[in-house]
């Protein structure tokens, strides 16, 4: 389990727009937020949202129900900064996915980019999906992105678990539906190439 310390350190040593996982805008996570077909008041959950401009762009889009969790209160000071006033209207939460206690039920849609992936031993997947179940409505959304089969094998100094659009969706089982699944180029903004794969699941 990496530490608090290790994403604090990160977002301070470096601008948001210069980690590798940075993106303008998260055009997949909105592209599959949007095919939900969810109105602007549905619950949105993003874990490990950190600094990501995901946030920016659904507050654009009119959604006023948005929580972001991370680890790091750095990461989370970052994106709020940017947003200004708008800030308010989030629900900012600093925990460890694996140990917070979520509400029951109260998610429409949950959103994980590059997040999962950290999560190495079988005992915080464990623990990780437990929280979906628990905190997803049933019929609720799941958004999932970790680097693929053919991807980095670490992220940010960390070692990753990469996984097939079969193997990921495997780890969350049949009380999930997986209704799409696609891979990802992510070109970091030094240039490199690290490839994603995303599966987009509705809980049963
Ligand atoms: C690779 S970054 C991705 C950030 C964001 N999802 C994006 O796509 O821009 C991983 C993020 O997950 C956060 N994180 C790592 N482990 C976590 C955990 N166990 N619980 C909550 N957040 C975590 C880190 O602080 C960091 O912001």
């Amino acid at each position: 389990m990496q530490s608090k310390e290790h994403w604090d350190t990160i977002y301070t040593s470096k601008s948001s727009d210069h980690v590798s996982w940075f993106q303008t805008h998260a055009k997949l996570s909105l592209q599959f937020i949007n095919e939900t077909g969810l109105l602007a008041d549905a619950s949105i959950i993003d874990v490990g949202g950190g600094a990501s401009t995901l946030v920016d762009d659904l507050l654009d889009k009119g959604f006023s129900k948005i929580t972001i969790l991370d680890l790091s209160a750095t990461a989370l000071a970052v994106a709020q900064q940017r947003l200004g006033s708008r800030s308010q209207t989030v629900q900012w939460m600093e925990a460890n996915i694996v140990e917070v206690q979520l509400p029951q039920y109260a998610y429409d849609v949950w959103h994980d980019r590059a997040v999962f992936h950290f999560l190495t031993s079988p005992q915080e997947r464990h623990a990780y999906v437990e929280q979906v179940l628990r905190s997803v409505r049933p019929g609720g959304h799941v958004i999932i992105a970790t680097f693929s089969e053919d991807g980095p094998t670490q992220c940010s100094g960390l070692p990753v678990t990469r996984y097939s659009a079969e193997e990921l969706y495997a780890e969350f089982g049949a009380r999930f539906t997986l209704l799409r699944h696609v891979k990802e180029d992510h070109h970091t903004p030094s240039g490199a190439l690290q490839k994603f794969v995303y599966c987009y699941c509705r809980k049963n």
